[in-house]
């Protein structure tokens, strides 16, 4: 059954429909993001029509304004965290996987998920969320340096190495932009830190001045 929704007939079924879903811009942006995730896919060893099919429906629901969002949520009884109510502009990825769910059961559920994540990460980023994720970041039509750099790194690092440098990337702009942050999106980091030993002192530090004992 899944295995329909991974050919190229569902693919351009899908693709068409968005065309009308969403306007020129984001159309061509969703197209890239497909192509990069598929590359990205390639890079990593990973199934690049599940990769590219999820590129293609990331932003599925990026048309929906504010209110209509929040109406989506309610009728698709989506699954999301209340503080994100506050936030309309990152539930398109929790809608679009709903309602991606209820429409088409045939699409698998790791595509699926992909496309719930895209927008603010989640603790334990399987790989193909990771490849949407960055692809989302890096496709060509994203300019300026930091997306140029992200692009160079494709295949010289580990796909968890981009997925943080994208993260960290993401999150600068954020706070660059004065923009109010999901308070998971400490949370999401630190999940990936665990093992990088912060803020625990090097062995043979300084010794304590005199006038601090
Ligand atoms: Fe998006
Ligand atoms: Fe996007």
């Amino acid at each position: 059954m899944s295995a329909d929704a991974l050919d190229e007939g569902f693919y351009r079924a899908r693709e068409a429909e968005l065309a009308e879903r969403v306007g020129p811009k984001r159309f061509a942006h969703s197209q890239a993001v497909a192509a990069t995730a598929a590359e990205l896919a390639a890079a990593y060893g990973l199934d690049e029509r599940k990769a590219r099919l999820a590129g293609i429906l990331h932003d599925w629901d990026k048309a929906y304004d504010d209110s209509a969002i929040l109406a989506r949520v309610e009728e698709l009884d989506a699954a999301v965290d209340p503080e994100l109510l506050s936030m309309p502009r990152l539930l398109h990825g929790m809608t679009a996987a709903a309602a991606l769910a209820r429409d088409f059961p045939q699409i698998p559920a790791d595509v699926i998920q992909a496309v719930e994540r895209h927008t603010v990460g989640a603790e334990a980023m399987e790989p193909l969320d990771m490849v949407v994720y960055v692809a989302d970041a890096l496709e060509p039509g994203r300019t300026g340096p930091e997306a140029e750099a992200l692009r160079q790194a494709v295949g010289a690092v580990s796909l968890r190495e981009l997925y943080l440098r994208t993260y960290a990337h993401l999150l600068c702009s954020m706070l660059a932009r004065r923009k109010r942050l999901y308070s998971k999106t400490a949370a999401f980091w630190n999940a990936c830190m665990e093992d990088e030993g912060s803020y625990r002192a090097a062995p043979g530090a300084d010794p304590m001045p005199p006038a601090a004992r």
